[in-house]
């Protein structure tokens, strides 16, 4: 059975994922206000993603015995200046989502939660990935700065991205 210093700490990771879900929705709203579709199409399927994420945790503490115990998600921002500056805080964001899993990590490890190690290891893998893919968008944009044309590309080149 999952014990209560673990149980807490995913409850709270089930709520920044489904925040991180939230905050996403918000961005692919912006791009589609901006008719960039293929940027939104980008977010979306992050958003999607993340709340997977939330239910990989909300699944784990239920199978071990423990209570799932939800929290108000916060209103996430609604505006940015920028292209850049959305793919700059999607940046910043998967950067804060690894450091809060490396503690989650840190916690199995002090607990000897052996379970919670394993399935922790995933999470740190996925966010390699997520922490790249933010990254590339965000140097492409820097490359491109406001040229339409190239900006139009990228848009395209979103679009295309699918859920894994
Ligand atoms: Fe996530
Ligand atoms: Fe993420």
């Amino acid at each position: 059975m999952i014990n209560k210093p673990m149980q807490d700490a995913m409850n709270e990771q089930i709520n920044k994922e489904m925040f991180s879900s939230y905050l996403y929705l918000s961005m692919a709203a912006y791009f589609e206000n901006k008719n960039l579709p293929g940027f939104a199409n980008w977010m979306r399927i992050q958003a999607d993603e993340e709340r997977e994420h939330a239910m990989k945790f909300y699944d784990f503490i239920l199978e071990r015995g423990g209570r799932v115990l939800l929290k108000a998600i916060d209103a996430p921002k609604t505006d940015w200046k920028s292209n850049l500056e959305v793919a700059e805080e999607v940046a910043a964001h998967e950067a804060m989502v690894t450091a809060s899993i490396n503690d989650l990590y840190e916690l199995a490890l002090k607990e000897k939660d052996y379970p919670a190690q394993v399935m922790l290891q995933w999470f740190i893998t996925e966010q390699v990935e997520e922490e790249s893919s933010a990254a590339q968008v965000v140097a492409d944009l820097k490359l491109i700065e406001d040229r339409g044309t190239a900006v139009l590309m990228l848009d395209k080149q979103l679009s295309k991205r699918q859920a894994e």
